[in-house]
């Protein structure tokens, strides 16, 4: 886990999959700990091969969705339970949050969600093309300082890798509470091309979707008196 690190080792292809950020919090308590132990191998896919995400659940759904860094998993519960027709893979490396998301499966006894406990960049790897209805990226870390940016989850690899697993017309949906990131955001987002912005007036930004479960960190942000923006785009040729 890299913490405040230096240009030199990120120029290194072999350091391409840092991960900036914390794996684990305080001491999971006794029953987070057995989830962690029973229930997440169960849940995890297997990255070792492209998969279809079909692969990755016990049934097949009518759709598949991807959450990247779910947090303690508050959005990606409640979409699951509201849209029990599609399938949802959720990508977070910070255990105490899989954690929180584990004991919601577990006491809900839900299907349709699964779970790697690292880099949603593994998981963008492992999909085909085409393969998802929808991509959620909610709340990533702003890292602000310039010479951070680079560890900005929004960068043109990855919105070529997010657009490359949607589906034509698949929607990749992206949240944030920080105004640089999300100038950042439309600036990277149209550069790439592959994207269509689907908001045709102010409130289509300001307002949350429909049926919008929200999350621990807008939560935060909302109390703070930040206003999130919500983009949302539809994917083009
Ligand atoms: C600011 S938090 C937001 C969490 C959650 N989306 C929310 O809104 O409450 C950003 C999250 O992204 C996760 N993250 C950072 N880099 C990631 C990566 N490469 N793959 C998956 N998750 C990542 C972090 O561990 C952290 O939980």
């Amino acid at each position: 886990m890299a913490s405040d690190q230096d240009s030199a080792s990120d120029k290194n292809p072999l350091n391409r999959r840092l991960i900036y950020g914390r794996r684990q919090g305080h001491r999971l308590h006794k029953k987070q700990a057995r989830l962690v132990a029973d229930l997440l191998p169960m849940l995890s896919p297997d990255l070792t091969a492209r998969h279809a995400p079909q692969d990755w659940f016990s049934e097949t759904y009518k759709a598949y969705a991807l959450e990247i860094g779910f947090g303690g998993g508050e959005h990606l519960a409640a979409r699951a339970k509201l849209d029990s027709d599609c399938g949802f893979i959720g990508s977070e490396p910070f255990l105490n949050g899989v954690a929180k998301l584990l004991t919601v499966i577990s006491d809900e006894n839900r299907q349709n969600i699964c779970i790697y406990q690292d880099d949603a960049r593994d998981v963008l790897d492992a999909l085909p093309d085409n393969s998802l209805a929808a991509v959620y990226l909610l709340y990533p870390d702003p890292w602000p300082k310039t010479r951070h940016h680079k560890r900005r989850f929004v960068s043109d690899d990855n919105l070529t890798a997010i657009h490359r697993v949607l589906r034509p017309e698949g929607r990749f949906l992206l949240a944030s509470d920080i105004a640089a990131y999300i100038d950042w955001s439309l600036i990277h987002i149209k550069r790439h091309g592959g994207f269509l912005w689907s908001a045709c007036q102010a409130d289509d930004w300001r307002m949350p979707p429909a049926d919008w479960p929200g999350t621990r960190y807008e939560a935060k942000a909302l109390a703070a008196g930040r206003r999130p923006t919500y983009l949302q785009y539809v994917k083009s040729a």
